[in-house]
Parts: C-alpha cells; structure tokens; sequence
C-alpha cells in the first residue's frame, strides 16, 4: 500500500503560533502608536499588484525582480506579482488617488506580509512582515533624519539595546553617473576576483556590487572609491543637513561609505539600522550582517512611474527579525493583565450555570478565564493559579443544586459560600478593595 505523506508547510514560511503573536502584536501596537503620534495614517495596497510596477519601481536589474519575486499569470493573461516590498504599490496608490492635491507631504504606513523567493536562512524568509514608512511629497533633509529617528525609537521603545545606525549618500541623477564609471573601472580591473554575479552586476549598475554580501567581494569593495567623495554640492549640502540633524536629535549613527542598499530608486541618503550584538566578533568567521530596519530617500520613484517629481523618503522595519532580537535580548513587558476570576466547575449542570456567569461578567468588564473543557477540579485550580486569577468561583454539583457558589480567595485560600444570583456584587465588592 502506498506510503501517506503529509503535506509539509511551504520552504521558507512560517506558521505564527500563538506564543508569538504576542509579539507581533507587541512591535505592531507600539510602532503604530508612535507613527501615529509622528502624523501618520494607515494605507492597505493589494498583495497582488502588476509585476511590472516592480520591475519599473524596485528596479529590472535588482535582485527583488531578477530572481526572487513571486510571479503568476491570470486566466485573462495579465502578470501579476506577490508584492515584494511595499514602497512601489505605496508610490502606485499615491498616483492612483491624486494624493498630490493632499496636504503635503503625505506621511504613510502600512503592515502586512511580503513574498521573496530567498534562499532560506536566519532572518531571511519567503514570507515575512514589515512595518513601512513612507512620507511623499517633500524633499527636505530633515525628513531624512526625522524618518531615521522614528524608526529608531520604535526600536528604543521595544526595548531593543546596541542600536547604530549605518548611513551614506549614493548621491542623484547629477553626481552618480560619473561614480558609477569610477566604481566600473576600479571592479573591471579585479573582476577576477568577483563572484559570478558581480562581474554581471559590474556590467549592469556596479553599485550593486558594494551591496555584494560574498566574503571575497567585500574584500574588494572595502578599497572601492567611495560616493561620498563624488558628491555633487546639491547631495553634499543635503547629506550634511541630515547628519547634522542627527546629531541634534542624537541618534547615534556611523558613515558606511559603503552602504548602497539592493534597489533602484534611492537617491541621497540611505540607511540600515543594526544592532551592535549581531556584529562580526574577532576571530569569528565572516557573516553577513542583519539589518532590523532599512530605507532611504527616493526623489525619483513617482516620475519614474508616470507621476509628476515628488521628493520623497522611506523605509521599513524587518517584524520577524525584531522579534527574534527581541527573544534574544529577552525582553520583557507586561502582558495582558490576568483574570480577576476564574470560574471552576464540576459536572455538565454546573458547566451551563458557569456558561451563563461567564457572559454576565464579560458584560460586567470583568476579566474572567474558565477550561470548561477540563473536568479535573485539580487542574482547573492549578490552571487559575498559573494564570494568576485573584479569586476562583467553584461550582460543584451540590453548590449548583442549593443555587450557590464558593468563591476562593486565591492569595489566602480563604472560601466563602456565596448565593449565586449574589456573586457578581460580591466580587465587585472585593475586586474594589
Ligand atoms: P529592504 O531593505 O528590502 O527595504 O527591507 C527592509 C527590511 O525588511 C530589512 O531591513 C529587513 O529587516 C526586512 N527584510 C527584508 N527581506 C527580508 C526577508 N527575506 N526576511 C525577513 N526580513 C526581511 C525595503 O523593502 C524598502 N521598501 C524599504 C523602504 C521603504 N524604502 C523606502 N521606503
């Protein structure tokens, strides 16, 4: 007979089990507070957008579009894509819905899944959740910083230590032509010594290459001529601004002369935000780095796809590589506050009765837990005590039958018989004291 297989979760996805959607919750709650705070609103694009919007947007020689998204075809034909990152939908929307005759600039965000066919390792995943900024519709230096700042105090606030911020200028369409053939001519002369990919992306936008996470290119990368010195004095004076600002907000920050990030449409500055602990040690073999959040400025993006110019500046929070530091730092907070009550009970009769208090204290606002399932008295004790219920109403057969109830002072184990229909201004009573 042939062998059952079961079907197994798809490579690189994952399950959300219920001890961590508390932490989901946890980075999502606190991000939407402060963003809501910073003058944000809330925007949804579709998981399925045109994939030529990607290959316009993040750009058709990036890594996005060449190799990991998700494309499929429509019975009708039309190629559509699992959205890869939100920043293009994000861009496409704003044209859609006239978003230039809104008070400007307008500040976004939005949460939610993206796909990227990656090869599967720690912190790196197919489907994973971001947290995305966008303000569009200013090209002000100091949006640069204050976007840095908030994404760093989300990570402050989550309790997250070692933070650094990594930044650079990859300059415009003025200054990073003239980069770009330095940066061509400096990699051809060494291309034996590139990854095969590189010696393609040397061809194609050897920017790229900075961005090269193979031990051997980074070796030659760290002697590549820098963008920061091919400024030209509009990027010079911007890029001064944000560091400046910077430094007044005090977030602390490290030039990366290197820093390029993996898609096309940034202009000036761009960011990735680390933390100290996942940093190389002495001695350890290379790794390449993890960044928690990344963004930068993207001056260009609308035009690019059919819309007038709009300065504009972004970026997003990785959600599960927050929470794996989260768990590694082993942060702590106060979760949901326990049950005031739990209601224990014993047989089918005082099931229904227990059913029915339930519901008055739900309405009553009064945080009650139950195992309505469990029949064990032993259990169900143990389980009030594990969720730190301050007092514990038992209905067994006989309270049932005299139309009573004991309520259990969980801290002193002092019982009391209480009539039933007297119960809930009893416990309001003590939950007053
Ligand atoms: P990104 O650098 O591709 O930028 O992604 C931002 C963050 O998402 C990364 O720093 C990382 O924390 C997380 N991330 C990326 N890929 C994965 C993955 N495969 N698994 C787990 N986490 C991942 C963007 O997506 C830009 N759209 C950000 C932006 C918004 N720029 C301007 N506006």
């Amino acid at each position: 007979m042939a062998k059952k297989t079961r079907i197994q979760r798809v490579t690189g996805m994952h399950d959300v089990l219920p001890d961590d959607q508390k932490y989901f919750e946890r980075v999502c709650s606190i991000a939407k507070s402060l963003v809501e705070f910073y003058g944000f609103s809330k925007i949804d694009t579709p998981i399925l957008e045109e994939a030529e919007l990607y290959s316009k947007g993040t750009g058709s020689n990036t890594d996005i579009v060449q190799k990991q998204m998700y494309t499929l075809k429509t019975k009708g034909g039309d190629v559509l894509a699992l959205r890869p990152e939100f920043t293009p939908g994000i861009a496409r929307a704003f044209l859609d819905h006239g978003m230039y005759t809104w008070p400007q600039p307008v500040k976004l965000y939005s949460s939610g899944p993206l796909f990227r066919y990656e090869s599967p390792q720690a912190g790196r995943y197919r489907q994973f959740n971001q947290f995305n900024l966008e303000i569009i519709g200013d090209s002000s230096a100091v949006l640069d910083a204050q976007l840095i700042q908030i994404f760093y105090n989300i990570l402050s606030e989550l309790k997250l230590k070692n933070l650094i911020v990594e930044i650079n200028s990859i300059g415009d369409h003025q200054c990073r032509p003239y980069y770009k053939k330095l940066l061509t001519n400096y990699f051809r002369s060494r291309a034996a010594s590139l990854c095969a990919d590189c010696r393609r992306r040397v061809r194609e936008n050897p920017l790229r290459v900075l961005d090269c996470k193979e031990e051997k290119c980074q070796r030659i990368v760290s002697q590549a001529p820098q963008t920061i010195d091919h400024l030209c004095d509009e990027c010079h004076t911007h890029f001064k601004s944000v560091l400046e600002f910077l430094d007044e907000i005090e977030v602390p920050y490290r030039l990366n002369p290197h820093l390029v990030r993996g898609l096309d449409y940034y202009t000036k500055t761009v960011f990735e935000i680390f933390c100290e602990d996942n940093q190389k040690k002495e001695g350890e073999e290379f790794q390449p780095k993890i960044a928690l959040a990344a963004g930068g400025r993207y001056d260009g993006l609308l035009k690019l796809l059919g819309g007038e110019g709009a300065g504009a500046v972004g970026g997003a929070i990785g959600v599960e590589r927050i929470i794996s530091l989260m768990k590694s730092q082993e942060v702590k907070w106060q979760e949901n506050p326990n049950p005031q009550v739990f209601i224990a009970q014993l047989g089918n009769l005082a099931k229904r009765k227990g059913l029915r208090l339930m519901e008055e204290f739900r309405r009553a606002k009064i945080l009650v837990a139950e195992s309505f399932g469990k029949d064990s008295l032993k259990v169900q004790f143990k389980m009030a005590d594990k969720l730190g219920a301050g007092y514990t109403l038992l209905l067994g057969q006989k309270e049932v039958l005299e139309g009573t109830v004991i309520i259990r002072d969980m801290k002193s184990g002092k019982q009391d018989t209480v009539k039933l229909n007297k119960v809930m201004e009893e416990v309001k009573k003590r939950l007053k004291k």
